[in-house]
């Protein structure tokens, strides 16, 4: 495919920039690629605004800076009508069309919001807006930011429309889902509220309009919500295991024409960059007060040692070569933020002679081997993240640890 120049310039000019129908703050990022896309594919010409340059030039060249499914197409079409300007800097946005903020929102040491990261971005692209323009937080917020935000303007003598609208997409399938989900919005004031589902009622099959405290407690307890599953199944895991009993058969017993239990997750290493951080944001709303999301917590990161404790006592871990399968933070993904891989290789690392590590996906990691070498090298092989290319591979008789119930066969330890 040939893109044109043009269409793609990451020196638009200010003419280009005004005539976009929307900014992306962000744009580059996980949520905002897709997000880009599929407002382009409503037929929107969009600013991709980002501070990563690498990201937004290989936007540019019509490249995906990670996985995610179906945007490819999604991309070149976008190009090529003409419907993207890229832009690295907050002094290249519009002042006249709505802006939507999607940038990373961490949790500092102490596991507490950090608020000042929003100030920071919408400070630095105060001067580009004007009064009575949308401007919709997007990230995941603590609850409260969105009516502090509205405040924190009109303190600055500012009158801008203030929205909330949380991404709840699963990473990876951003732009399958903005298609078929329904989208929360929520506004500062009536207006605000009124011109952000009329910009989301663009993408989205259904909008549920709510107040914005609300919103942001809808988006706290959703990825709450899914942690805490993953810990109910990791718990349950280790309970069969003390027992010396199959989970997995367990598991498939219970949720055999079940409905009740269809959505049980099967038990694996639970994180990544948004459930852990999502939960202590909540955490620190509640003054620390969250027993089960410190309970999933203490679940899904314990689980790590407990393997690693289990493999002690089955082998002589000192002697031995491990080979750590799969180092992004879940299935077919490439994204390594927050992945409990590295815990493993962290804590093993202290325990056996060598470990080996291997992703299909993972681009970032120069240690990474292939993983034919891997499985040559290793004495004794972990499925960390459950990619489906393992299911075919051969490991030459040797045992691995696979917690997940992703293979079947003789070499197999759950
Ligand atoms: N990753 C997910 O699947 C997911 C799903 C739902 C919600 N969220 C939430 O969405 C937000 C973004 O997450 P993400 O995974 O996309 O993060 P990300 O790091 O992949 O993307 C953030 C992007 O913002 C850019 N950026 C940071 N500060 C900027 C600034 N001041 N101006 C312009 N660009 C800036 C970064 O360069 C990056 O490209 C977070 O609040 C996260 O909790 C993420």
């Amino acid at each position: 495919m040939t893109i044109r120049p043009d269409n793609a310039a990451l020196l638009a000019n200010q003419a280009a920039i005004d005539a976009c129908d929307v900014t992306v703050v962000g744009g580059a990022g996980h949520v905002g690629i897709p997000l880009v896309l599929a407002l382009a594919e409503a037929g929107l010409r969009v600013n991709v605004n980002d501070l990563n340059r690498t990201s937004l030039g290989m936007l540019q060249a019509g490249r995906l800076p990670f996985i995610e499914n179906g945007a490819q197409e999604a991309l070149n079409r976008a190009l090529l009508d003409g419907r993207l300007v890229f832009t690295d800097s907050p002094d290249r946005i519009s002042g006249r069309r709505p802006v939507i903020i999607t940038i990373g929102t961490p949790i500092d040491e102490f596991f507490n919001p950090v608020r000042k990261v929003v100030q920071d971005c919408v400070d630095a692209i105060l001067p580009s807006l004007a009064d009575r323009q949308l401007v919709v937080l997007r990230s995941t917020t603590f609850p409260g930011t969105t009516e502090w935000l509205a405040s924190y303007l009109r303190a600055k003598g500012r009158d801008l429309l203030v929205a909330f609208c949380p991404e709840r997409i699963v990473q990876g399938d951003g732009l399958k889902e903005l298609r078929e989900l329904p989208q929360i919005v929520s506004g500062a004031t009536p207006e605000a509220e009124r011109e952000a589902v009329r910009l989301f009622e663009r993408i989205a099959p259904e909008v549920v309009v709510i107040p914005p405290t609300e919103a942001e407690f809808a988006k706290l307890f959703t990825n709450a919500y899914r942690y805490i599953e993953f810990a109910v199944t990791n718990e349950f895991y280790l309970v069969a295991k003390s027992a010396g009993v199959d989970y997995q058969r367990v598991l498939k017993a219970m949720k055999h024409n079940y409905p009740r239990l269809k959505g049980v997750p099967r038990p694996g290493f639970a994180a990544g960059p948004c459930l852990v951080k999502d939960t202590m944001q909540l955490s620190a709303f509640a003054r620390n007060q969250f027993a089960l999301g410190h309970a999933a917590l203490l679940v899904n990161e314990g689980l790590v040692l407990h393997v690693v404790d289990d493999l002690k006592r089955r082998y002589d871990l000192a002697g031995m070569t491990v080979g750590l399968l799969g180092m992004a933070f879940k299935a077919e993904s490439d994204d390594i933020r927050a992945s409990l891989s590295y815990k493993f290789k962290k804590v093993l690392s202290a325990q056996a002679r060598a470990v080996l590590t291997t992703d299909p996906f993972v681009k970032t990691d120069p240690e990474l081997r292939a993983l034919d070498e891997v499985i040559a090298m290793s004495d004794l092989l972990i499925m960390c993240a459950p990619h489906a290319a393992y299911r075919k591979a051969d490991f030459r008789g040797k045992p691995v640890f696979d917690l997940w119930g992703h293979l079947e066969g003789g070499n197999v330890i759950r």
